[in-house]
């Protein structure tokens, strides 16, 4: 396995997918970390990350001295290069060319960079790499060659043989660095050493064996919500233990069209999973009267989302352990070793938040994985593929969609439209191709006609986005054709609506949800 050292980089995240995405299980730590985890850690190589910073700072983020005592290869990164170069006696100066963007690299005799080949011909190649960078390596350490040039940096890639040390200036991690992959693989395969078998097969079969090492003969309880962590969670956990888990979930009424009867199909029927439904809407809709400010919603929801869920527990006997579906970007999110962006949002209720008396032992299964690690593995485990690719859903579900007070009536009228929408985005190869998309009820009434009557409804807006992160979006450039084939099926199916609207607003400035 390999340990990437985080110094800042907005691309760190990156660098562990691609990392996995060569078969081999990576995990970030941040640079200052306690030196024992690293050497805990037991790493096969380490990966040195980018940063913001410059190493000639007052105090810069430095590397830890553990690196390069455990005699594993290393691999800096931009900064990490220069990080490394400063730690091992060379020298890093600003640099008059600021380097940003495409460059290209002639590359030397080297280990790291030998035959790669952006032409796929035999010809000794240049090849197109990212650079980002202000800082540049003036002299080697001493064991360290050249090992690439480009026209601003004479030192832009280097390495050191014998002790097995590498770094390049450029960011093998970006798509834009043709031969990024194939570099990183190159280290964490052949020189590294390392198998290449994290697959989601192997994935499956070791979490299922961990968690039996851990509860043991224990019972454990999860919160299903039928969304995409917590279902994978479930069918894992059914797999590793069977009856020894039970599910509870807590429909609110809030969800998509039918969405509880599915969660219903998919774990009790097709998987034989120990699945509660607790049928809450009334109670939900009962709070949520005469509430109309969007956090205060989100209170409301979260807070009796608890309650239901506590009193069902409290019913069950002789649990052990409480599962959730915690997954490894939460985990570094909260850590605060992520400094970039690579924020992603949780996309359920976070079970974290219950009583002191419910507060049982954890098991998180998923706490080492990538989100499309734990879809691949879902579908491994038998999840319906519609299921475990959806878009995410906001744990406060259709009560932030519905704006201002939520009405029950509302609601049903949302699902409908937003079941249509939904519908027609896949029957057109168009859900795929946005990350979100949804309807939202606007408690506005606007005049239409139909036949020969006229028509006093309700207004209906479709949202749909392309983001990476969901930090920012663009508003998807939908076919009008097919807009005006959505918003005629609404306003011809849906009772109550006379009017639909599409969303044109990117994040920032607007947020994704309109509440
Ligand atoms: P915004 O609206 O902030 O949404 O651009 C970003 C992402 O987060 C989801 N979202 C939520 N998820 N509870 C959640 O679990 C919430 O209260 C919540 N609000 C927004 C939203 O659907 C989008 O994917």
């Amino acid at each position: 396995r390999i340990l990437i050292l985080d110094f800042g980089s907005q691309y760190t995240q990156l660098i562990a997918r691609r990392v996995r995405e060569c078969g081999v299980y990576s995990e970030i730590y941040p640079w200052d970390v306690d030196e024992a985890k690293i050497a805990g850690f037991a790493p096969a190589g380490i990966i040195l990350s980018g940063s913001p910073e410059s190493v000639n700072l007052e105090s810069p983020p430095s590397v830890a001295p553990t690196v390069f005592s455990l005699g594993v290869p290393v691999f800096g990164i931009c900064y990490g290069m220069q990080a490394m170069v400063k730690a091992l006696g060379g020298k890093v100066e600003a640099s008059a060319h600021r380097e940003f963007g495409y460059a290209e690299i002639t590359p030397g005799d080297s280990e790291l960079l030998h035959g790669l080949n952006d032409a796929g011909d035999n010809e000794p190649a240049l090849l197109k790499v990212w650079m980002s960078h202000g800082d540049r390596v003036e002299s080697l350490p001493d064991g360290f060659v050249a090992t690439g040039t480009s026209k601003n940096s004479p030192l832009a890639a280097m390495e050191d043989p014998a002790r097995r040390y590498y770094g390049v200036q450029f960011h093998p991690e970006v798509t834009h660095t043709l031969q990024g992959e194939r570099m990183l693989e190159r280290f964490v395969r052949e020189i590294c050493g390392c198998a290449g078998d994290w697959t989601p097969g192997n994935i499956v079969a070791d979490a299922i064996a961990r968690v039996r090492e851990q509860v043991g003969d224990g019972k454990v309880l999860l919160a299903l919500s039928g969304g995409v962590d917590s279902s994978v969670v479930a069918a894992l956990l059914h797999e590793a233990i069977g009856d020894r888990l039970t599910c509870v979930f807590v429909d609110h009424g809030l969800l998509r069209y039918r969405e509880g009867d599915q969660v219903m199909e998919t774990f009790a029927q097709h998987l034989g999973v120990n699945v509660i439904r607790v049928n809450a809407a009334d109670r939900f809709f009962a709070a949520l009267k005469g509430v109309s400010d969007p956090e205060q919603k989100r209170k409301v929801i979260g807070g009796l989302f608890i309650d239901v869920f506590d009193e069902e527990a409290t019913r069950l006997e002789g649990i052990d352990w409480l599962a959730q579906g915690t997954i490894y970007p939460d985990v570094i999110e909260s850590a605060g070793a992520s400094t970039g962006k690579a924020h992603v949002i949780k996309s359920h209720h976070n079970v974290g938040g219950l009583p002191e008396h419910m507060r049982m032992k954890l098991v998180e299964p998923l706490r080492e994985l990538f989100k499309d690690e734990v879809r691949k593995i879902g579908v491994q485990l038998g999840l319906p593929p519609a299921m475990v690719y959806r878009h995410p859903f906001p744990g406060p579900g259709l009560g932030v969609r519905v704006l201002g007070e939520v009405k029950p009536e509302y609601v049903e009228t949302l699902q409908l439209a937003d079941d249509i929408f939904i519908d027609e985005l896949r029957k057109h190869g168009l859900y795929d191709k946005t990350s979100q998309a949804f309807a939202v009820f606007l408690p506005v009434k606007s005049v239409g006609v139909m036949g020969d009557g006229r028509r006093y409804d309700y207004v209906v807006a479709l949202r749909a986005v392309e983001t990476i992160d969901f930090m920012t979006a663009r508003w998807a450039r939908l076919p009008y054709e097919f807009l005006e084939l959505v918003s005629l099926r609404i306003i011809n199916e849906v009772d109550g609506i006379s009017r639909v609207t599409y969303d044109i607003s990117g994040k920032p400035p607007a947020t994704i949800e309109w509440e």
